[in-house]
């Protein structure tokens, strides 16, 4: 009964600890807390596409990230504050007209960096600014179906397996239409879906909408241990020893450990247990 309560008093103050250091990361701007950079004006994009992206960068944890269509830069500042928040990644854009951008540096967390020239034919010379294919592209530029095709096509030239391509304004058919052809063309491109549905009329098309290609299956074993290895423990040689691990299932009985495996112990029916 004590140990009980001491467990209990024990979690309690580890809830309460957790709100004040969340409190905290908010007040003193530490990491976690720049969320709000994806508010921020001006930008091209509706408010549930920024939110997505921040989200998307927190949880992909891209390490190089290549924008093809910068124009303000209020992608860029979404993106930078979620890479900042990771303690990871850079990031290059690419665009024609540079004099558009408008992110202050401080807003970029010296992750950022813009390069003039036009895709499909100047991917190369933003990847080399990179330091190395893309695992994230983002594209946001021209939308009508030829020249989204060209910038889709190039920056799938320019990625290594695993990677993701994300387009914003997916409702546009000639983006869609784009989408298709290169489904067609590359047997292992995944398409993960619409990420929003927040579309905007943009007379006679809708616009806006995030769309995320994968180069490869959805989820690869590499993913698995990449996690493992982010989290500091080892990759099992024989996953199967773990399929039925689950501490809070172990706490109430359901699963028994056995020699290094885990078996679930199914629940008595209803008449026996009495
Ligand atoms: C919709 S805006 C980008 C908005 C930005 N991603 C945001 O959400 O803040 C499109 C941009 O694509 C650029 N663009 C057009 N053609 C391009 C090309 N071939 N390569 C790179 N950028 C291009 C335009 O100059 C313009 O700045």
């Amino acid at each position: 009964m004590a140990g009980r309560q001491i467990r209990k008093v024990r979690r309690e103050a580890r809830v309460r600890l957790g709100n004040l250091s969340e409190w905290c990361r908010v007040a003193f701007g530490r990491p976690g807390a720049r969320v709000g950079a994806a508010f921020h004006r001006p930008t091209d994009m509706c408010e549930p596409d920024r939110i997505m992206i921040y989200a998307l960068i927190r949880g992909l944890r891209p390490s190089r990230v290549l924008e093809i269509g910068v124009r303000w830069g209020g992608s860029a500042r979404t993106a930078c504050a979620a890479m900042e928040d990771n303690r990871h990644g850079r990031m290059v854009g690419l665009d024609p007209e540079t004099d558009a951008f408008r992110a202050p540096k401080r807003a970029l967390h010296g992750r950022y960096e813009l390069v003039q020239g036009y895709s499909p034919q100047d991917i190369p010379k933003a990847v080399e600014r990179l330091g190395g294919p893309p695992d994230l592209v983002f594209i946001d530029a021209m939308h009508i179906h030829a020249c989204a095709a060209a910038d889709l096509r190039g920056a799938l030239r320019a990625m290594q397996p695993g990677g993701h391509v994300l387009l914003h304004d997916s409702f546009h058919p000639g983006v869609d239409r784009a989408v298709r052809d290169c489904l067609e063309e590359h047997p292992a491109l995944t398409d993960c879906g619409l990420l929003t549905r927040h579309a905007r009329a943009s007379a006679p098309v809708a616009g806006q909408g995030l769309r995320l290609l994968r180069v490869g299956a959805p989820v690869e074993e590499a993913d698995l241990r990449a996690g493992f290895e982010l989290a500091g423990v080892a990759f099992p040689p024989d996953p199967s020893r773990f399929y039925n691990y689950d501490k809070f299932a172990i706490r109430i009985g359901m699963v028994r450990e056995s020699e290094g495996r885990y078996e679930f112990v199914p629940p008595a029916p209803p008449e026996e247990r009495g």
